[in-house]
């Protein structure tokens, strides 16, 4: 696979070190124009890029359709301006409620241009986040499809809604491209036959003597009901996002939640950006004072988000390391992008247990930060809101509560010059729980999670090699009882692992050029097993890996030449199917692109039913 690189010029002046050395991986523009084999292809067509997920799932036969265009808009010298809007409602022809709402996010940009980050916000609560491609001089466009029926809250609000997407880009004499972009809603309206799926089936009765046989409502698994924006209220210039600069720049936003809340998830959505988007590869800041370095790339490998209400800590989790695609080698995302790069992860945190202290009328704080965290990292929220039909006021109670300690221990060692190894294994376990007792029922909600992290950043032949291996470990159980008989009635396992692998070693090359060859592997796994008496009981399974292996020659942040394969295999099983596509690519060319898939007959057309619990692509944490 690999290619000759240029012939190399022996370095005797250790001292004399690679301009970018202490700052690789780095963020790369592709290839340019009249450089090098890769761009000889002329006058042929923008080429599709693609992030194989799931796809999404087909709406229900007999389903009133509508798509609904929303909003067009190149994103040309966007730096520091307000976001692009557009006018919302609901089409009026495919009212709520819906079966299914499908959000397209389509993107066709040609030239020369860096990554860029990118969101979508229905009235300040975010839709999508989301990185582009890098486009080539023929052009590249590519489309999300996202699953946005949990939003339905928000879809469903009423005239005088608005739209905004945010996409900062910079374009000059070098950096040409221009992003058009455009984004529509597909509505699908619930069938006849399906009319009372759900909202019938409140199988919640409090009856004396009917507590033995207390279970949770189906709207319990269903949309929220009220969705809450904590996020940057004015979606100003710097749009609606937080924009944390460190570890002790939390930031909040003051709710008053509705008294009959019933369930709180809180889903927060987070990229990481400048010197922490390649947080997980970061050496301590002791490394970069012996080797009097300049990089601002510091605080060593540790991240972690922090959700609190009010004071109290309420959850955290370890953000998956999505790699932009002009990350490390960018010619290992043509035309796949890296895990999530098109549609980042995000991270379901259970506030039930806490609705104790925010059902009481007055306004709570709902704080984020980003432990070790350092500029800049772009964090907002969805407080999705479950509300009970039949009373104005539930009660509640936080009952068990301790703060959960961060263990974390480091061990760093240097030798000069530039050579340093620097090990981080981090833990936190922590359990919660709370009864609310709402028309429904009391029922008693209890969330364990343990997190589980260890990081090595290694450097050897003067900093010329480099390894970088990350492991994180993420499992969360939620489980519901009801308060009287303590037996459980709903429950929510889910096992998160994402590991990563990166080796690269780095040549000088002639004329400030270098050329830097670089193997990863990373995935993406997530187990989900839940059940609900009376509603369901299954298991869900992704796992989503890629491999790149390859070469570049890099003058400043420019690509001049180089080859890359990746191979990407992403499997999703249920219990109604299973569905498996593998792709092999090689400098930018798709070589075989597989796709298995097997499910099992289900004459009654439910089986789009099966799918557990709301929250579609989220990770409950
Ligand atoms: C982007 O939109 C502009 C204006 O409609 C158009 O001229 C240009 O060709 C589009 N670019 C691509 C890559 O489609
Ligand atoms: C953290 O960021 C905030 C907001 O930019 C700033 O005011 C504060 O000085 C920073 N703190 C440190 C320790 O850098
Ligand atoms: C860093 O700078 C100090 C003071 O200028 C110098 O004494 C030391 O040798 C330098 N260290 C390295 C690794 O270059
Ligand atoms: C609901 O709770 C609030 C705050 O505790 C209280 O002021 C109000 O009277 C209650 N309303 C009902 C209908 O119980
Ligand atoms: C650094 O990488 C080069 C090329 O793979 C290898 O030959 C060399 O042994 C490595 N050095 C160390 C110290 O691992
Ligand atoms: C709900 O159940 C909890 C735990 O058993 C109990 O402490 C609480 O008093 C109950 N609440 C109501 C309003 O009955
Ligand atoms: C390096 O630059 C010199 C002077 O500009 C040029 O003559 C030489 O061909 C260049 N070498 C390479 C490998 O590009
Ligand atoms: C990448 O993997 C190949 C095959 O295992 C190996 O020969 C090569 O040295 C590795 N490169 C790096 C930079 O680790
Ligand atoms: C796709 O299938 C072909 C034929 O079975 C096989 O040769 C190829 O390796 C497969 N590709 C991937 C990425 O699995």
């Amino acid at each position: 696979m690999q290619r000759r690189a240029p012939r190399l010029r022996v370095l005797l002046h250790l001292l004399i070190l690679v301009p970018a050395l202490s700052e690789v991986p780095d963020h790369y523009a592709s290839p340019r124009v009249g450089s090098g084999t890769r761009t000889g292809l002329s006058n042929s067509p923008a080429q599709e890029y693609l992030d194989p997920t799931y796809p999404v799932p087909r709406s229900p036969p007999g389903a009133s359709t509508c798509v609904l265009p929303v909003l067009s808009y190149s994103f040309a010298n966007t730096y520091g301006t307000p976001p692009a809007k557009a006018a919302y409602a609901p089409p009026a022809e495919c009212p709520a409620p819906w079966s299914l709402v499908v959000l397209s996010f389509s993107v066709a940009i040609a030239g020369d241009q860096y990554d860029r980050v990118a969101a979508v916000w229905l009235d300040g609560a975010e839709l999508l986040r989301t990185t582009t491609a890098e486009p080539t001089t023929d052009g590249v466009r590519w489309t999300i499809h996202k699953d946005v029926t949990r939003y339905s809250a928000l879809l469903r609000s009423p005239r005088g809604g608005e739209l905004s997407v945010m996409l900062e880009n910079l374009v000059n004499d070098v950096y040409t491209g221009v992003y058009n972009v455009s984004v529509s809603l597909e509505f699908h309206g619930v069938p006849a036959y399906l009319g009372d799926a759900g909202s019938s089936s409140a199988a919640g009765s409090a009856e004396p003597g009917g507590q033995a046989t207390l279970k949770l409502p189906a709207s319990y698994f269903q949309p929220a009901d009220l969705i809450l924006p904590i996020s940057e209220g004015m979606g100003s210039s710097n749009g609606f996002w937080f924009r944390i600069q460190n570890s002790s720049d939390p930031r909040s936003k003051l709710v008053r939640i509705p008294s009959n809340t019933y369930r709180a998830v809180l889903e927060v959505f987070v990229s990481p950006h400048s010197n922490d988007e390649f947080w997980y590869s970061n050496p301590p800041d002791l490394y970069i004072r012996e080797n009097n370095l300049t990089t601002g790339r510091g605080n060593a490998a540790y991240r972690e988000v922090v959700v609190s209400v009010d004071r109290h800590f309420a959850g955290s989790f370890v953000p998956f390391p999505v790699i932009y695609t002009g990350g490390i080698n960018p010619l290992f995302w043509q035309p796949v992008a890296a895990l999530g790069a098109f549609d980042l992860p995000t991270y379901d945190v259970e506030l039930t247990p806490f609705l104790g202290i925010l059902v009481d009328g007055k306004p709570h704080e709902i704080v984020l930060s980003v432990v070790d965290g350092i500029a800049e990292w772009l964090v907002d929220a969805n407080l999705h809101l479950w509300l009970d039909p039949a009373s104005t006021n539930v009660s509640a109670a936080l009952s068990r509560y301790r703060t959960p300690r961060l263990s974390i221990k480091r061990r760093y060692s240097t030798r000069r010059p530039l050579d340093g190894k620097f090990k981080i294994r981090a833990k936190r376990k922590s359990q919660f729980s709370g009864w609310v007792k709402s028309s429904f029922g009391n029922f008693t909600t209890n969330v364990e999670t343990e997190l589980e992290v260890t990081s090595l950043v290694d450097f050897t032949s003067q900093g010329r090699n480099k390894t970088v291996r990350l492991q994180v470990e993420q499992d969360t159980e939620v489980v519901v009882r009801s308060s009287e008989t303590r037996k459980a009635v709903g429950k929510v396992e889910t096992e998160a692992k994402y590991p990563l692998w990166l080796e690269m070693v780095t040549e000088d090359g002639e004329n400030d050029t270098y050329v830097m060859r670089a193997n990863l592997t990373h995935s993406l796994s997530v187990e989900t097993d839940a059940e609900a008496e009376g509603l369901f009981d299954g298991e869900t399974r992704v796992v989503d890996e890629q491999a790149a292996a390859g070469w570049m020659l890099v003058r400043g942040h420019d690509v001049l030449d180089g080859s890359a394969a990746t191979t990407q295999a992403y499997r999703y099983s249920n219990e109604a199917g299973r569905y498996e596509r593998a792709i092999d690519t090689l400098d930018g060319a798709v070589l075989s692109d597989n796709v298995t898939e097997s499910y099992r007959a289900s004459g009654d057309g439910l089986a789009w039913l099966a799918a557990g619990p709301a929250g579609g692509g989220a990770m409950e944490l």
